[in-house]
This record gives structure tokens, C-alpha cells and sequence, in this order.
């Protein structure tokens, strides 16, 4: 009798995004993959594997299989839309000028408030499900458009609801991210709440794996986020910044004095803050979605970050205003073309990459033993497809936590 295995996957070629590889994409062809107790079993040349006995075996038929995608930047829990915003950005008017005039965020915290936390789940899972069908295994959802206790733990109960036996969601705690109306003109007044209340009450709550915040002009400055990082850090929480994404405010030097798991945006980079993320081992987190969705013109210093070794990861930033955009492989073909990524680091920054930018590359992101069988099988024949097609969507399963899920 051959080993037991839960679920056996034959004939099928796998990008297995191991970072011990040394072949492009970690690419193992005519391969075998065990799936035992949620975890990735066995894994290599099919020539190589023991006989296995399992309850389902999988004839791929020459499919390619991937680690299930991660999108590790998310603002998927909100209430309405900000078309109208687009069409005003189409007449001329900036991101920053809409948001200054008091739209913006600050118009999707009015709706999001004003929703209750079952419509906020009911939108998200919609959007959620949109992820579901490229491939996408876990998503972190970010609070901020609440700003304040009750509206913010709404988001993050909402957030908590949508995971489930299909999806795994890592939680963000965003309260730095606009200035809400009551607080207008006394930012630090503001702070003093997300630091002394908000911080405490949801950690006690455990309704976060990490805490975020905006530093710009438009939002807050260093020394107001450098508080918000103390206070997370004071609860033993991860940190992460979106930063540089409209002028260099030097945010990622800050973030990573406090060892910032990622720094997100960075189109305005300077070479200092790459250096400084090089040497506190954070990921940056490219978001060519919101690039495009804004029109911006500046690139992050790709090469840079390159040549220093920074990993970089890639998402969605799904969210009203910068960038509402669902699919990640979109993303994947963004990075290439408005970013030059190859696609091959386009893929790791949905897998590998994303996982490390949520501190979860030990479990998931790579095609490893031991890992997550959280995985996705695409009708492709090279994965470079995966970044090539617009507007297709070639996956045919997706497999999380070792069970074929919808
Ligand atoms: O990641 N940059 C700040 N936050 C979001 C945008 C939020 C919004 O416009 O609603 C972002 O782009
Ligand atoms: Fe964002």
C-alpha cells in the first residue's frame, strides 16, 4: 500500500515560486503534488514520487499550478462609489484638490458610516468573490474609512466575517488614513483618539494583525504617524505605511526605524528611503492600479529597490477612489507594462512576495512542503500567461487549505 494523501495531483507543471530554486519561477514540469492534512505532502518531478494512495487524485492534464495568489493590499470593506469623483478628475480636477474640497476618503467614510455592518459584508463579498475567481487565496482588508470606534470596528467585524473556509483574510487597522469632519483642523486631537482609544480597544477586540496608516499632505504627517507606530508597536503589532504615494514625505525612512513589515505605494521614493527599507528587510508593496486609476506619471524607483534586494509584492489597493479594481491579474499585467516588472517577479509579487508583506511567508505563498495547500491551477502553458492576458481569466480550480474551494 502507498502513502495516504488526502488529495493527489498528477500531470501538471508547477511554478513553484520556492526561493531555493534556481530555475526561472521555481518551475517544476510533469510534476506530482500531495496534498495531506491542509498541507502541501510531497512535491517534485513525477518520476521522483513514492506511490501515493489518495481519496481524490487529480488528473491535471498538463495545467500549471501556482501558489494561490495574495492580495496583501486591500480597502475592500466600503459603502458606495466615487464615479462621480472620476468623471470631476476627468474634467481636471485632482486626487488631491477632490480630497482637500472635502471629498475624497473623507466621501466614502460619510457612506461607509452610514451603512450597516451586514451591507458592508454584502458589497465586500462581492468583491471578494471577484478575487476568488482569479486565484486569490488571502487578502488583507484594511480598515480607515470609519474613523472613529464604532464605525472602524464595524469595518473590521466585517472584514472578520468575510473570512471563511474558502479565503483567508488578514485584518488592518487604518484609523490614520484621512482626517474625518468632526476633527477638521486639530489632526493631533485625532491622533490622540487612534493612539489612546482606538489602538487599545480593537486590539483588546483582536479585530487586527497590523496597523496602517496614510502619510502625506493630504493626510498625516511623520511625527503624527510616527505616534500611531509607537502606539502599535506598545500592543506588539506589526506596522505597515502608505507612503510616497503623492510627494516623498520621507515616511519609509520612519516606518522602517520601527521595522515596518511593508511600505506601500512609493512612486515618489527617494533613494534614502530605499536604502532605509533595504536595511530593515521591508517589502515594498507596488500598486500599479492605483498608478493608472490616477493617472500619475512619476514611477517607483523599480531598479533601485532591484539592486538593493528589496522584495517587492504586488496587489489590488482595491478601493472607491484610487483604484477600483478587482482583478489581480489585471495587476500582474499592469506591473509589467506600466512598471516593467518581468513576469515573473509580477507573479512573485502575488505570491511570495505578498506573503511576506503580510509576515505570513513561513505558511503560504510558495509551493513548498509543509506550506498551506493553498493553491491555483491554470489552463496556461507557461506562466508568463499569467501576466500576458487582459481581460481572460484562465484559472480552472483553486485549491485553499488543502480542499478544492469555488
Ligand atoms: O491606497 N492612499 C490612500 N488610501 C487609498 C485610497 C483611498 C481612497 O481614495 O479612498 C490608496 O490609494
Ligand atoms: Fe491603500
Amino acid at each position: 500500500m502507498g502513502q495516504l494523501a488526502d488529495i493527489l495531483f498528477t500531470n501538471v507543471n508547477l511554478a513553484t515560486m520556492d526561493p531555493k530554486s534556481k530555475i526561472a519561477y521555481g518551475i517544476v514540469e510533469n510534476a506530482t503534488l500531495v496534498v495531506k492534512n491542509g498541507l502541501i505532502g510531497w512535491a517534485g518531478p513525477a518520476a521522483d514520487a513514492s506511490a501515493f494512495e489518495a481519496q481524490i487524485t487529480h488528473d491535471c492534464a498538463g495545467a500549471w499550478m501556482t501558489p494561490g495568489l495574495i492580495d496583501c493590499h486591500t480597502h475592500l470593506v466600503f459603502a458606495g462609489n466615487r464615479a462621480s469623483e472620476f468623471e470631476m478628475r476627468l474634467k481636471g480636477a485632482s486626487y488631491e484638490e477632490i480630497a482637500r474640497a472635502g471629498g475624497g476618503i473623507v466621501s466614502t467614510v460619510t457612506s461607509t458610516r452610514a451603512a450597516s455592518k451586514d451591507d458592508l459584508i454584502r458589497d465586500a463579498r462581492n468583491r471578494l468573490a471577484a478575487l476568488k475567481t482569479e486565484g486569490v487565496t488571502t487578502v488583507e482588508i484594511k480598515s480607515g474609512y470609519g474613523l472613529d470606534l464604532e464605525n472602524e470596528t464595524k469595518m473590521l467585524e466585517a472584514a472578520t466575517a468575510l473570512s471563511g473556509d474558502d479565503v483567508r483574510i488578514l485584518r488592518t487597522f487604518l484609523g490614520a488614513h484621512a482626517l474625518p469632519p468632526e476633527y477638521k483642523d486639530d489632526g493631533n486631537a485625532y491622533i490622540d483618539l487612534v493612539c489612546n482609544e482606538m489602538i487599545p480597544a480593537i486590539a483588546k477586540a483582536q479585530l487586527m494583525e497590523a496597523v496602517d496608516g496614510f502619510c502625506e499632505n493630504i493626510a498625516f504627517s511623520t511625527d503624527q504617524i510616527e505616534r500611531v507606530l509607537v502606539a502599535a508597536k506598545a500592543h506588539g503589532l506589526p506596522v505597515k505605511l502608505h507612503a510616497e504615494q503623492l510627494s516623498d514625505q520621507g515616511g519609509s525612512q520612519l516606518a522602517a526605524r520601527y521595522g515596518a513589515i511593508s511600505v506601500d505605494h512609493l512612486e515618489f521614493l527617494s533613494n534614502d528611503g530605499v536604502d532605509a527599507i533595504a536595511k530593515s528587510g521591508t517589502v515594498a508593496v507596488l500598486l500599479p492600479g492605483a498608478f493608472y486609476f490616477l493617472k500619475e506619471t512619476k514611477l517607483p524607483p523599480i531598479q533601485l529597490l532591484r539592486d538593493k534586494n528589496v522584495p517587492l509584492a504586488l496587489a489590488t489597493d482595491c478601493n472607491p477612489g484610487s483604484s477600483p479594481i478587482t482583478s489581480p491579474l489585471l495587476i500582474l499585467n499592469m506591473a509589467c507594462t506600466l512598471f516593467g516588472l518581468t513576469p515573473e517577479e509580477a507573479l512573485l509579487g502575488m505570491t511570495l512576495n505578498g506573503a511576506k508583506a503580510l509576515h505570513m511567508d513561513d505558511q503560504i505563498g510558495s509551493i513548498e512542503v509543509g506550506k498551506r495547500a493553498d493553491l491555483a491551477i491554470w489552463a496556461i502553458d507557461h506562466p508568463a500567461e499569467l501576466s500576458y492576458w487582459m481581460g481572460s481569466n484562465p484559472l480552472s480550480a483553486r485549491i485553499f487549505n488543502g480542499k478544492f474551494a469555488a
